[in-house]
């Protein structure tokens, strides 16, 4: 942790602010709904319906109303993506330690188990990623009162994360100890399966920016989610799941997701991937220590 007592700690209380979630990714329906009643209440707002107007509704800027009706143009699909991309390559992967592994949580919610983990873990440096702001301003500001100085919180979509950071530079840039996949939303119809997170391209995008022997720890209470989870991986064949006497479950904390899960039986399993020697280009051949 030498680069962070270098003064590369981030400053937790100033987080970029990002562009917000869009319909498409699923998760972020807070938030669109509350900028349409702040949008609605603005006194600037011109009159829903006016003579003026030709007694035409008034309706709300695409930006605001198309997150609210899941179909969103095209083009503004991009530029929110573009925006995104650019806070992480600009504000947020800057803050990031040098040569220091990286533990993720994807789809960490309140951070209530990442805060715990990094607490327990100071010599690891951990980010967690969430598509909806208000959560991770929540898991900011535990951060902020444990004056937590190896965590980092950043509202994005998890595969658009994990492709940019792959776009970095290497072999400066970071490289991946763990990924923790914690209560991830299930997304029980097969027509949805597309949006779960632990699918097989998520292992295909950790596979360059992983460590040999870097660890995959997938946590759920739905059955079905969970078996699927473990085909994928028994598929890849840059992964394989591990026994627990070989990978044990490196730390217990319960989040309100956990709580609430409790009711049902969560299932875990720890992935590792393989040490086989990888193509040209993986950063395992780089002068990243494995773990
Ligand atoms: C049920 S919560 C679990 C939170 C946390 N892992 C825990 O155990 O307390 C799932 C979280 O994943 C986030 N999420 C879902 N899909 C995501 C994605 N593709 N990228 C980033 N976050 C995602 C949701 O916004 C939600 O906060």
């Amino acid at each position: 942790m030498g680069s962070i007592a270098r003064g590369l700690a981030p400053n937790l209380g100033s987080r970029p602010s990002l562009p917000q979630t869009t319909g498409s990714e699923g998760a972020g329906r807070r938030r669109p709904v509350g900028e349409f009643f702040a949008w609605l209440h603005a006194p600037s707002r011109p009159a829903l319906f006016s003579p003026k107007a030709g007694w035409k509704p008034a309706l709300p800027p695409a930006h605001i109303s198309a997150p609210l009706f899941r179909t969103v143009p095209l083009e503004l699909h991009d530029s929110i993506r573009d925006q995104r991309l650019a806070v992480l390559r600009e504000t947020f992967f800057p803050r990031l330690p040098v040569n220091t592994p990286l533990t993720l949580e994807l789809g960490c919610g309140h951070g209530h188990y990442l805060n715990a983990y990094a607490a327990a873990h100071p010599e690891e440096f951990c980010v967690g990623i969430d598509l909806i702001g208000d959560r991770i301003e929540r898991a900011e500001r535990k951060a902020r009162r444990a004056k937590l100085a190896n965590l980092l919180f950043v509202q994005a979509e998890a595969a658009l994360f994990l492709g940019a950071l792959a776009d970095l530079p290497r072999p400066a840039a970071p490289w991946l100890a763990r990924v923790f996949v914690l209560f991830s939303d299930p997304w029980p119809k097969r027509r949805h399966w597309k949006h779960r997170v632990l699918q097989t391209s998520l292992l295909d995008t950790l596979d360059p920016l992983a460590a040999p022997g870097a660890a995959l720890h997938f946590r759920t209470d739905h059955p079905d989610y969970f078996a699927y989870a473990l085909e994928v991986v028994a598929a890849h064949p840059r992964w394989r799941v591990a026994p627990p006497e070989e990978a044990p479950w490196p730390f217990e904390h319960v989040s309100v997701f956990e709580e609430r899960a409790l009711a049902g039986a969560p299932q875990s399993f720890t992935a590792l991937r393989r040490r086989a020697a990888p193509p040209d280009g993986d950063i395992s051949t780089g002068p990243h220590r494995p773990v």
